[in-house]
């Protein structure tokens, strides 16, 4: 298949790009600096990305840090154009996009951090090659590339999927028809292979669900994409590895981290001849299907381990809370703390407990983690269960102070990129880099007010106007407790800055 025709397919149906929160600056300078690197400071950095679509995920970072200097580019002159009226429309000064090829990008300057966010797997082989040249080309010495890519073994059963999709849908032109076509006949075998192979059920009604939950925009380019070429994670190093690139660690650390496997699985992993191998173990056990690699280049020496010595220029951020207890417990018992997605943990030593309940009790539950390494307890210790816990997913670590406020102030305000998109739609991203969707229409009348000019008043007023023309549903005395509750929820959100 030709550029052109990959071109064309973004031109005809253009991908509604988002933020990745995985690929944000903010995470590839942390997992830098863990892994013994010295990333660029993200407040002033140059950033490439590659393939960038419409700009879902590089405008909120050019949002986000001012100081930044950003640049996308991709093939599809119509995705470019989609992408440059939006940041002219925010009034962003610090991003530019271009449209350019892989292949020959032209003169581009060279970037602390570059992000090719699904552009490896659904480019011919010959452009994956060129996209980690580009990447070594053009990385700064302690630069960090991110590259997320479709991977084996899981591909492998979703390429069953794509096969029938593809089959079927062949014989349609219009996008939004072949888009209903293969959910149909998706559907369709899943429902009427329930008295075939359990193994083979099992799996067509996982993936019927997946499709199910993708719009048109990706089904299109994700799944059914022309060029759509899985690698094991050990080709994609040693072909990274040719380009003069080395392997840092995933974006998404708990996919790796040992303590995440049984004593059963770390036992295997222990016997790998390497970090790739190890890797490759990792994705036969999670038979896993993605990947968000990161990168530096083949000259820079990164860490395996990542060092506890890091944290104490991080800022640590928690959402554990303790579990109900007794008022007094004696030294050594066990303390239990609940993530809000449910999992929980335990903790034992004085010095775990305090750091624990000191994030707990700050409101937006951050702190510099020096400040809970100084002093006089187990700094050592509380470093290395700070790492364990960022390792599980269950804390997050940023490089900077959080970019949001935990409370609307007299004239709270929101970005202007979620004020500009609750005026498209109701999907918003917050600053946290995640899209959020804005389900009521008080509340999305509410953030689109909030450019930190208005006090409670004048947003009442707002919205008892709003009530008059019928455009809100609520009797007058209700307005303020509404009003409330909406800037609750996008305080809740991390939609609220100062
Ligand atoms: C699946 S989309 C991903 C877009 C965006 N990064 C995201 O995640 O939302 C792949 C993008 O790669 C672009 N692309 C494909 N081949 C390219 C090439 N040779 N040079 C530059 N961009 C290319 C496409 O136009 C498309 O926007």
């Amino acid at each position: 298949m030709s550029t052109e025709t990959l071109k064309q397919s973004y031109e005809q149906a253009p991908y509604d790009s988002r933020p990745i929160p995985m690929s944000h600056i903010d995470r590839l300078a942390v997992l830098g600096r863990l892994h013994g690197l010295a990333p660029a400071p993200i407040a002033g950095a140059r950033v490439l990305e590659v393939g960038c679509g419409g700009g879902g995920n590089l405008l909120p970072m050019a949002g986000d840090l001012k100081g930044g200097e950003f640049l996308g580019i991709d093939i599809s002159p119509r995705q470019i154009a989609d992408a440059r009226a939006a940041a002219d429309g925010l009034g962003l000064g610090n991003v530019a996009f271009r449209t350019a090829d892989i292949m020959a990008p032209g003169d581009l300057g060279d970037f602390d951090y570059i992000i090719a966010h699904g552009v490896f797997s659904w480019v011919p082989p010959a452009v994956q090659d060129g996209l980690l040249r580009l990447c070594r080309d053009r990385l700064r010495p302690n630069g960090i590339a991110y590259v997320s890519f479709n991977t084996y073994p899981g591909w492998h059963l979703r390429e069953t999927v794509r096969g029938l999709m593809l089959h079927h849908a062949g014989r349609f032109a219009d996008p939004a028809t072949r888009a209903a076509q293969a959910r149909a006949i998706l559907h369709a075998l899943a429902g009427s292979h329930q008295a075939g192979d359990p193994a083979v059920s099992a799996l067509l009604q996982r993936e019927t669900q997946n499709v199910d939950a993708l719009s048109d925009a990706f089904l299109l380019h994700d799944l059914m994409e022309a060029e759509n070429h899985p690698v094991y994670f050990r080709d994609f190093a040693e072909r990274a590895a040719a380009a003069g690139l080395r392997y840092l660690g995933e974006a998404n650390v708990g996919t790796s981290y040992d303590l995440n496997f049984s004593d059963e699985v770390r036992q295997i992993l222990a016997t790998a001849r390497d970090r790739i191998d190890r890797e490759q173990y990792v994705d036969f056990w999670l038979h896993r299907s993605f990947r968000e690699t990161l990168l530096c280049r083949a000259d820079a020496a990164p860490s395996a381990e990542m060092r506890p010595d890091a944290l104490a220029e991080l800022w640590v951020e928690s959402t554990l809370r303790p579990l109900p207890g007794p008022a007094v417990m004696p030294p050594g018992a066990e303390l239990r703390f609940r993530h809000p997605e449910g999992a929980r943990i335990g903790v034992t030593e004085a010095a775990h407990k305090a750091a624990l309940l000191r994030l707990a009790d700050e409101p937006l539950g951050t702190l510099p983690c020096a400040d809970l390494l100084d002093g006089d307890g187990d700094g050592d210790g509380v470093a290395v269960l700070l790492l364990e816990l960022f390792g599980r997913n269950l804390i997050g670590l940023s490089t900077r102070a959080p970019a949001f406020v935990a409370e609307a102030g007299d004239r709270p305000a929101a970005s202007r990129l979620a004020r500009a998109q609750i005026g498209d739609g109701r999907m918003v991203t917050n600053q946290r880099h995640r899209g959020v969707a804005i389900d009521d229409a008080l509340t999305a009348e509410v953030l689109r007010h909030l450019d930190g000019t208005r006090d409670r008043a004048a947003l009442l007023a707002m919205l008892e106007r709003r009530r008059v023309t019928g455009l809100i549903d609520l009797a007058p005395d209700r307005l303020p407790a509404a009003l409330d509750n909406a800037l609750d929820q996008l305080a809740a959100n991390a939609l609220l800055v100062a």
